[in-house]
């Protein structure tokens, strides 16, 4: 498996989401990926940006390609340092947000990706790593 590291981008604002979904829509068709699964990487990304600015106060993601004989990928990690998640499967649970949404966004994202992965400690910060294969 190789791994490159294709670029690391600030998330603050909502123009650095609009800017993170442009990269990755970007990233996905040079890798083949078809409209579809396109979209479905798009949303979960959106979904873990809108996170990492809302509740981990910003952060940024980094953006990888994963390219072996059999299959080519897209990594995304979303950080920040943020107040960490005191309960992750409460956070998973659809439906459950400590603020206004809907709570769908963690499930969601989990649910549009191949590989999900979340780790957070309380007062440390939140990663969120995803990864979709074409
Ligand atoms: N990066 C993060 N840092 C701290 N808490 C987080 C982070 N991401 C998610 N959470 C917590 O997990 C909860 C569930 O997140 P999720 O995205 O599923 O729902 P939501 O953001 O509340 O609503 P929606 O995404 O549907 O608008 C959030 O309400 C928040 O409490
Ligand atoms: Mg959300």
């Amino acid at each position: 498996m190789s791994e490159s590291q294709a670029k690391t981008l600030m998330l603050k604002t909502s123009e650095d989401v609009v800017r993170m979904r442009q990269a990755v829509r970007e990233l996905a068709i040079e890798l083949g990926f078809g409209l579809v699964d396109q979209t479905k990487l798009v949303t979960a990304a959106s979904e873990l940006a809108r996170n990492t600015i809302q509740y981990g106060g910003g952060g940024e993601v980094a953006l990888e390609t994963l390219i072996n004989s059999a299959r080519h990928g897209i990594c995304l990690t979303f950080s920040d340092q943020g107040p960490g998640i005191a309960d992750i499967d409460l956070a998973m649970k659809d439906g459950y947000t400590s603020g206004t949404g809907l709570g769908l966004g963690l499930g969601g994202a989990k649910r549009l990706s191949n590989e999900f992965h979340i780790v957070s400690a309380v007062g440390v910060g939140t990663r969120v790593i995803i990864k979709r294969w074409r």
